[in-house]
């Protein structure tokens, strides 16, 4: 039999409208009243908003970074993004050097089949270009892999050069698959990297001192200079300035065709997280992420980018590092802190919280950004990212008069730590329908095994 759900409002990109909703195997089969059968399951959403499941396309769980791996894996993972009302993930899977793209997927493949509580897809992250890697991106279509990233950042590790980014263009775009970016010029970071060091400035505040703005903007205008050579979308990951939002909307005005992802942290922190404890500085490896934080007016100016259209998704870049015994590594040596923070819990409630009652943004538009955006890009679109009749039945109930804080000792991603310590959180997610399953009741996980599948994208 199915389930109805009855009593909320329900929100889309477009529309916000009290209907109830009836699902039946996996689908939302009927919206509208009346819609009880006998022997349906009945779930009040009084007082509730429902949501479609939020999709976080940028992710990197059980990723090993050399010195460490991340402290969150497909499980803990997975099921700190359904708390938060997170229903998909599109985490990078990525080729080692010597690998080929069909081996690195698979590498994701072990990590996360029957480990993974939420539906889950795969980016290609493409570390090591060569002729085989190019006919391969054909055959990943098959796979369920139509989208792919580079690094222009992390020099000698990740970082690709410009004729490897011309050539993954020129493939994509004969595929039509889209290419996304790290976008951040390397070689200007291992300089100043370098530099400060030889200047003995090694602590955690040193981090964004050597990622400057200019190594994003010069990093986004090449980019988009160079997929104009071969007339190429492009997908630009956390973006993270004024100056490089500037630039992406001049040059969209002339036609090309760029696509903008930024995140919480982005909108919600700023530089001076970087120097927050007198008493020990290196509490500011907790905030080293790359790109850095940055200043307020590049805050409000994203802001201002989810309202006008010229930023398109706000994913987590969850890559998440325990404070004791990882961010530590870096204790003597900014440059070892590993890279990356925690954020796939609590991405919609911070949303909620600081932009849609802050007046920044509407409901609506919050749900674009975090859900209907992503299906879109990345070929998940209507299956999931909206509520409509034959979508995945991916609901979040939502309670907007819950009242409490951001804490790391409630939290249930796996780490010591949450950027967003003491923050505001109103209102809150208390179920969650994973197609059809209800996969968190009462704001906990109540699925006992990892119901997550793996999709195959369009
Ligand atoms: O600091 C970050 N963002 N770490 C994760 C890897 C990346 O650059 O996206
Ligand atoms: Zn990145
Ligand atoms: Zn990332």
């Amino acid at each position: 039999m199915g389930v109805v759900i009855k009593g909320g409002k329900i929100i889309t990109d477009t529309d916000s409208y009290y209907a109830n909703l009836r699902i039946e195997n996996e689908k939302i089969v009927s919206i509208g009243s009346n819609l009880e059968i006998e022997g349906d399951e009945v779930v009040s959403a009084q007082g509730c908003y429902l949501l479609p499941g939020a999709i976080d396309p940028h992710t990197h769980f059980d990723l090993d970074v050399g010195s460490t791996v991340t402290a969150d894996d497909f499980e803990s993972g997975s099921k700190a993004a359904l708390i938060g009302g997170t229903t998909t993930i599109i985490d990078f899977a990525t080729q080692s050097k010597g690998e080929t793209l069909k081996e690195g997927l698979n590498n994701w493949h072990k990590k996360a089949d029957q480990k993974c509580y939420c539906d889950y897809g795969f980016h290609m992250a493409i570390t090591d270009w060569n002729e085989n890697v190019c006919s391969e991106m054909e055959e990943m279509k098959d796979l369920g892999v139509t989208s792919y990233k580079m690094y222009m950042a992390y020099k000698n590790v990740l970082q690709v050069n410009d004729l490897e980014i011309l050539n993954a263009l020129n493939k994509s775009k004969e595929i039509g698959a889209l290419m996304c970016f790290h976008c951040e010029n390397g070689d200007i970071i291992d300089f100043l990297i370098n530099k400060a060091k030889n200047n003995n400035q090694v602590s955690p505040k040193y981090h964004p001192i050597t990622r400057p703005s200019e190594a994003e903007a010069e990093a986004v205008y090449r980019l988009i200079k160079l997929a104009k050579i071969v007339d190429s979308p492009i997908y630009i990951v956390h973006l993270s300035t004024k100056r490089a939002l500037e630039i992406v909307t001049t040059e969209r005005k002339n036609g090309a065709e760029i696509y903008v992802e930024t995140c919480p942290q982005y909108l919600l922190l700023n530089e001076n997280c970087y120097e927050i404890d007198v008493e020990d500085e290196f509490e500011g490896a907790k905030y080293v992420m790359s790109p850095p934080l940055r200043k307020k007016e590049d805050q409000e100016y994203l802001w201002n980018g989810i309202k006008n259209n010229d930023v398109d998704t706000v994913a987590t870049d969850h890559c998440s590092f325990n404070y004791k015994g990882q961010k530590e590594l870096g204790r003597n040596d900014f440059s070892k802190i590993p890279n990356g923070s925690a954020g796939v819990e609590h991405r919609l409630s911070l949303m909620y919280t600081n932009g849609v009652l802050k007046e920044r943004i509407t409901l609506n538009e919050m749900v674009d950004v975090i859900s209907s955006k992503p299906a879109k890009l990345f070929g998940l679109y209507p299956q999931k990212g909206t509520i409509s009749v034959g979508s995945d039945a991916d609901i979040v109930i939502f309670n907007p008069d819950y009242k409490g804080r951001i804490n790391a000792k409630d939290q249930t991603q796996n780490v010591d730590y949450t950027p967003y310590e003491g923050f505001d959180q109103i209102g809150r997610v208390t179920d969650v329908f994973l197609r059809g399953n209800r996969v968190v009741k009462q704001s906990l996980i109540c699925d006992k095994y990892p119901g997550g599948k793996y999709i195959y994208r369009k």
